[in-house]
Parts: structure tokens; sequence; C-alpha cells
């Protein structure tokens, strides 16, 4: 018999992780949420009757219990909970967040609970699509030891990837996603507001520009970094990379820092690479640098 659940926070990723718990076999004995509303719809929409907006009346049974609500009042949700003895002796609690610390659920350890934090590294805009692509995601843990064995059997059993790291690694493992995530879209919006000073509108853009972005991220998962990088930084084309910063100079000044550091980035690409004589990395890092 595997572990009863209890879900406090029922938004986009408490709803699809308890939709996920019921498909592969976990009890979840309710969910709540500040809005009853709230709660009775993912309620409805895992298929339980148990549901609340008043934590304790659900938490204080379950064995293990999943805190997703914003990042913002997890601490406080989890302090409100511990305050009325509401986590049960020896069980587990988790909150979602990428960027905190499972130390923000010290609390719970009060009643004799253990904490961690697991992060499906996914973006989520609904839940649909976050049950579409758990399958192949990672989920990060951290927290206490006592904690690891059922994070990693929940990860299996859910059916992605786990991987453990440490409580003050965080906020650059955050960064690594927002970067990988946040700021692709803002290249994208950047490369889309370069081709509207030429007159290409944004419709035509994205439609252009999905296609190579797809094909590069297939070339990061079928070939690797190295390879992926095509362009003129890895054939080491000055006359090139000078054009772009000449016309990004004239035409988009307030571009120019992002390209020069991104571009001095790809050098150290190239670099590792091999292949380009050391007089041409050395000329690109001087353009970069001006
Ligand atoms: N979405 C993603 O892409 C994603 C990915 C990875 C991790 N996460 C993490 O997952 C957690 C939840 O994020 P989310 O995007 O799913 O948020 P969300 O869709 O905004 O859902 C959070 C829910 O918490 C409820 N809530 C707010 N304050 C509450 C309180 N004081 N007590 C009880 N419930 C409360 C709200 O419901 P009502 O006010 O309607 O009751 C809201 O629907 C966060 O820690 C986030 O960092 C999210």
């Amino acid at each position: 018999m595997k572990q009863s659940i209890a879900i406090v926070g029922c938004g986009t990723t408490g709803t699809a992780l308890g939709k996920l718990f019921v498909e592969i076999g976990y009890p979840i004995v309710g969910v709540a949420s500040r809005r009853l509303e709230s709660a009775r719809r993912t309620a409805g929409l895992i298929g339980i009757s148990n549901y609340s907006n008043d934590a304790v009346q659900i938490t204080a049974t379950a064995d293990i219990v999943f805190i997703t609500t914003p990042d913002v009042v997890i601490q406080s949700v989890c302090d409100a909970i511990a305050k009325q003895s509401g986590f049960k002796k020896g069980s587990f609690v988790f909150h979602c967040s990428g960027a905190l610390s499972s130390e923000i659920l010290a609390s719970a350890r009060q009643c004799g609970a253990h904490i961690g934090s697991l992060h499906p590294l996914q973006s989520f805009a609904s839940v649909e699509q976050a049950l579409q692509m758990v399958s192949g995601s990672t989920y990060t843990f951290e927290g206490d030891t006592e904690v690891l064995s059922l994070a990693r059997e929940l990860v299996k059993d859910i059916g992605a990837d786990f991987i453990q790291i440490r409580a003050q690694d965080k906020p650059l493992y955050h960064a690594a996603a927002v970067v990988a995530s946040n700021y692709l879209v803002t290249l994208v919006n950047l490369a889309i507001e370069l081709n509207e000073l030429i007159g290409i509108s944004k419709k035509s853009s994205v439609k252009a520009l999905l296609p190579l972005i797809r094909g590069t991220l297939n070339n990061v998962e079928t070939l690797g970094i190295h390879k992926a990088l095509t362009g003129p930084i890895v054939r080491g084309d000055i006359d090139t990379i000078t054009s772009h910063i000449r016309a990004i100079k004239t035409r988009a000044p307030h571009f120019l820092p992002l390209y020069m550091a991104l571009g001095n980035s790809a050098v150290s690409i190239a670099e590792a690479k091999g292949g380009l004589e050391e007089e041409t990395i050395h000329g690109m890092r001087t353009l970069f640098a001006l």
C-alpha cells in the first residue's frame, strides 16, 4: 500500500501532481486551498471527495504533504499548519519551489515531520500541459536525508528523472533554469525586435525563427553543445561579426551589451571545440570587449 498524500495549494502544480499521484496509485487523503472553490475544482479533477479551505483538515492524517502554494506564502502556510500540530509525526512535507530551500519548512520538524523540496524542472502553463510533459522531465530534490529514498521513489513512479542538489546551491540551480527557459524566451523576443527593425512582422518572424530554434535544440540534444554551435563565431568570421556590431550600434544600441556578452561566451565554446587559430580567438575577444 502506497503512502497517502495531501495537497495544499490547488493551482497548476498542485492539481497536476494530484492527478498524477492518483494515476500511479497513491491515495490522496484530500486537497486544500485558500479558496474553497479552487479546492473543490481540484478535488473534482482528480476524482476525490475530500476538499477544504482549512489545510489542517487534510494534512493531519497524511503520510506525505505537498505545499504547492506560490513561493511567497509556502513558509507561512507551513508555519500555520505546524502551529496547529497539523503534520503527522514521521510524515514527509515537500514544497515544489525551484528557488527556495526546504528549510522554509523547518516548522514542520517541530511536529516530527521530515522536510524536502521536490522541484519539477518544467514550465507548467496549464494542468493538461503539465501532465503531458511529465515523462522525460527531471525532478530535483533537496532536503532531509530521511526524505531521500521516498523522493526517489515518487519520482520513479511518476516516470521522471531524479537529481539531488544541496540547499545552498538552489539559487544557482534556479538561475540556470531561468537562463534556459525565461531567457530563451527573452532572446527570441530580441531576435523578433531586430527583425521588426527591418520590416519583418512579429508573426512572420516567429514562423521563420521557430524551425531554426527547434533545429538548434535538436542539435544540442543529438550532437552536444560544441557541434550545435554553428555560425560566424565558430568559423572565426571576424568580418561578419564586425558588420553585426556596426549595425547593432547604429540601429539597436540597447542590444549591444548583451550581444557582446553572449558573443564572448560563444567564443569560449568555439575555443573549447578547437580548430580555430589562437590569433582568431584573440581577435574575436577583442571585438567583443569593445
Ligand atoms: N507553474 C510552474 O511552471 C511551476 C514549475 C515548477 C515548480 N513550480 C512551483 O510550484 C508551486 C506552485 O506554483 P503554481 O505555478 O502551481 O502556482 P499557482 O498555479 O498560482 O497555484 C498556487 C495555488 O495556491 C493557492 N494558494 C495561494 N495562497 C494560498 C494559501 N495561503 N493557502 C493555501 N493555498 C493558497 C492558490 O489557490 P486559491 O487562492 O485559488 O485557493 C493558487 O491556485 C510554487 O512553489 C512554484 O515555484 C511551478
